[in-house]
């Protein structure tokens, strides 16, 4: 004999979300209703969600700049905030471009510039198997995506080419860890979030490296906290780019620009 298991309605969906501490818990409610296939499968959802995973994970995808991107357990959910980084990119990339999407998470951000952009070429590369897998299916086939230790992966033909360099590297301080939402500690992989002991240990290495692979006048965009802005752009200045900083303040975002030498 099989049951058939009661639909929960909305409202209802509403009341256990808001219980469990979602802020936004009637918008919540109505994009499990919306992803959900089965009244079983929405219950799992929901129940996940009260839980404590984060909703993209509960979904399987996260909107970033209107695109739907799969995001898979344990892979950095794209942060709505960093889509400033993503226009900012589209706005200096030349036609035909060739863009790196650098530590690409699911790829979120090399796939919008696709769209906002005239690429050429899109590379992007991960530290993690699981990021991987995930940017792999989410690009399909407008870019490359390789794991490895940042630039290693990348084939050597790229270096002296890069027009566009994404690099939304982690850049949480070690120390503020404990500081960032449980949603992020416990579900996000801390390779994805920890920047070294003032959060940019990552993005020194980066823009080491940097010019070396950029084009004539390429760019260098990364994400800061604007507590490291002067830092970064210290750091940048100090490895041959020329620093440039824009803010959002809708988005609350900070990016920070580094250009190579035109010749
Ligand atoms: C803050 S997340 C950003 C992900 C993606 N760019 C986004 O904004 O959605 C940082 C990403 O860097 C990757 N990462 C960390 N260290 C790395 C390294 N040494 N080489 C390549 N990727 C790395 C992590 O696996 C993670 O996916």
């Amino acid at each position: 004999m099989s049951f058939s298991v009661p639909s929960l309605s909305e409202p209802a969906i509403v009341t256990r979300l808001r219980a469990a501490g979602c802020v936004f818990a009637e918008e919540e409610a109505r994009l499990l209703v919306s992803t959900a296939t089965t009244p079983a499968d929405l219950g799992a959802m929901v129940e996940r969600r009260a839980g404590g995973l984060p909703l993209e994970h509960v979904l399987g995808w996260a909107e970033f700049r209107g695109l739907r991107v799969e995001v898979d357990a344990g892979v950095f959910v794209p942060r709505r905030r960093t889509e400033f980084l993503v226009g900012e990119a589209a706005a200096l990339a030349p036609p035909r471009a060739v863009a790196v999407d650098l530590c690409c998470g699911a790829g979120a951000l090399g796939l919008a510039l696709a769209e906002a952009a005239d690429l050429a070429e899109l590379h992007a590369a991960d530290i993690a198997p699981a990021a991987v897998r995930c940017a792999r299916r989410n690009l399909g086939d407008r870019g490359r995506v390789y794991e490895g230790d940042l630039f290693d992966p990348l084939p050597a033909s790229l270096r002296g080419r890069v027009d566009i360099l994404l690099a939304n590297v982690p850049y949480v301080p070690t120390g503020e860890l404990g500081l960032l939402p449980s949603e992020a500690r416990e579900h996000e992989a801390r390779t994805a979030l920890d920047g070294g002991a003032d959060g940019l240990a990552v993005l020194r290495r980066v823009t080491a490296a940097a010019v070396a692979w950029l084009a004539p006048g390429g760019h260098l965009l990364f994400e800061t906290s604007e507590r490291q802005v002067p830092r970064a752009a210290q750091i940048v200045a100090g490895d041959g780019l020329v620093p440039r900083v824009a803010t959002c303040e809708e988005l609350y975002a900070t990016v920070v620009i580094g250009t190579g030498p035109t010749g």
